[in-house]
């Protein structure tokens, strides 16, 4: 369909056509970045669920290969699930997910790479002695999915985390195993949140308090927890990987669509995945984790337009003249007079993303930013932006927001105003990049803090109608603001020479 055909992203992940929901197993493995994830080869949305395959380089431009695993076997006829990888001490791979079974119970599965050797790892055998785990007394047949990537334990075994629930108790259950064929219950689950109900997609991996490098999964440090969200917008089933290439923890996220069915059986396709992001503690914060895109994507980077010392004025509104605005990476920074905030009593008590106006609703200190995806009447726009305001407290709180109110003319879209607070330590300007891709804009505050992602479905603001805006809604401080915009140019992506089966 022409009229839908510019949602399609130029440089996220997506496969060619039908849908697509989490990421499944990440690994590097002889070269080569392997994703697999939840698939549909029949149609635009969920079922018959396969996984899906593809390798990269660079986790950027990316070569789609046959299935993985399709629905074959009793234990998983209903779907292959979702399931990790684990790299063993002895360079074997092993890969748990969950299937389906032609009785709709939820069960563990175990498989593995026909041939190690093979960089592409094209053929899985699953084991023979299938299914490796059926759900405990207690839990529910429907309750027990999404084994993590196992970590070895001091004790010498094995541990694999499982998402359930216990009433409305959202769970992970804990397995030990030394052969990933049996395993061994434990007592304690590993977290338990009353009122939140089935944990999906449960991800346990440490983080470094003191180096940036990643760290395997089974590294074992000191505990710090520390509760935070990954992403204020949508964003869901992620999962991250630890590259020992070059030692990194990378997260991969599974975006859908907040279009309606209707329109992606049109045209054809759901859901993207997020650019992949490296995950590394906040050590100036101490309180935080920061994601960020991972460098190679920067090799997509384009032609390059820089915007020096802008000044916003109060209600000010500046056209940035970038031409084509569809595919972008977008640096910016703002710099505020800190003192004005610090010494004002009128600031505004108490502000919520959703629930505040948006990026119409002006107060002394914001909203300013960015707006994206926006036709030159701003019929259509997706403002990004902080906005400051004062908590119970009277200490100054600095919030991050996309707002998708009016994203898009059409009716049958969602259209949220998504974010929450950000830090911004003594010292820091305000700072945001955002990936706009299309039809999916990825905002980062402050490094990664704070990280929002929108689905936006503009009807005008589309190729060569699209564009970007600064803008300072603010009614009490002057901004200036620093712009660094990189069109972006297409990743590469191509199918598998051999019977193109998707
Ligand atoms: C999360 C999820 C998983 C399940 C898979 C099925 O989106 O519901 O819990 O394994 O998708 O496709």
């Amino acid at each position: 369909n022409a009229m839908l055909s510019w949602q399609r992203t130029g440089f996220h992940f997506q496969p060619p056509k039908n849908w697509m929901n989490d990421p499944n197993g990440p690994l590097y493995h002889m070269g080569w970045y392997h994703l697999f994830y939840q698939y549909n080869p029949d149609a635009a949305v969920w079922g018959n669920i396969t996984w899906g395959h593809a390798i990269s380089k660079d986790l950027i431009n990316w070569q789609h290969l046959p299935f993985a695993m399709v629905p074959d076997h009793w234990y998983d006829i209903n779907g292959v699930w979702t399931g990790s990888a684990t790299l063993l001490n002895d360079g074997k791979i092993v890969m748990l997910y969950t299937g389906d079974t032609d009785q709709e119970v939820q069960v563990q599965n175990l498989a593995y790479p026909a041939n190690l050797s093979d960089p592409l790892l094209l053929d899985w055998v699953k084991y023979p002695g299938n299914p490796v785990l059926l759900p405990p007394p207690g839990i529910g047949a429907k309750d027990f999915r999404d084994p993590t990537t196992a970590w070895f334990n001091p004790n010498g075994k094995w541990r694999v985390g499982l998402g359930s629930k216990v009433n409305k108790t959202g769970i992970t259950l804990v397995y030990e195993t030394t052969d990933f064929t049996s395993f061994e219950l434990l007592d304690d689950v590993m977290h338990a949140v009353p009122g939140t109900g089935m944990w999906e997609c449960v991800d346990f991996y440490p983080v470094s308090t003191t180096e940036s490098n990643g760290l395997d999964t089974s590294f074992n440090g000191k505990d710090v927890g520390i509760g935070l969200r990954l992403d204020y917008g949508k964003y869901y089933a992620s999962k991250t990987f630890y590259d020992q290439s070059t030692q990194r923890r990378i997260l991969w996220g599974w975006t859908g669509e907040t279009d309606s069915e209707a329109a992606d059986i049109l045209k054809g396709w759901a859901s993207v995945q997020t650019i992949p992001r490296e995950v590394v503690f906040d050590k100036k914060t101490g309180t935080n984790i920061l994601q960020w895109p991972v460098k190679e994507v920067e090799k997509l980077r384009a032609k390059n337009t820089k915007f020096r010392k802008v000044l916003l004025k109060p209600g000010s509104l500046v056209p940035l003249e970038v031409g084509l605005a569809t595919q972008l990476d977008i640096l910016a920074t703002f710099d505020i007079d800190k003192t004005a905030v610090e010494a004002a009593m009128e600031a505004d008590v108490g502000y919520n993303c959703t629930t505040s106006g948006g990026s119409a609703a002006r107060g002394v200190f914001g909203p300013f930013g960015l707006i994206v995806v926006a036709d030159e009447s701003l019929t259509e726009q997706t403002p990004v932006y902080f906005y400051i305001a004062k908590g119970a407290d009277g200490v100054a709180t600095t919030y991050f927001c996309a707002d998708e109110s009016k994203s898009s003319t059409a009716a049958d879209v969602t259209k949220i105003i998504y974010g929450s607070s950000v830090p911004v330590l003594h010292g820091e300007n305000f700072s945001m990049r955002l990936l706009v891709d299309h039809s999916i804009v990825e905002s980062f505050a402050q490094g990664g803090r704070t990280v929002i992602t929108a689905r936006v479905y503009p009807t005008m603001a589309i190729y060569s109608a699209a564009k970007v805006f600064l803008f300072n809604n603010a009614t009490g401080i002057s901004v200036t603001a620093n712009v660094n915009v990189w069109k972006m140019n297409s990743a590469q992506i191509d199918y598998f020479p051999l019977g193109r089966q998707h």
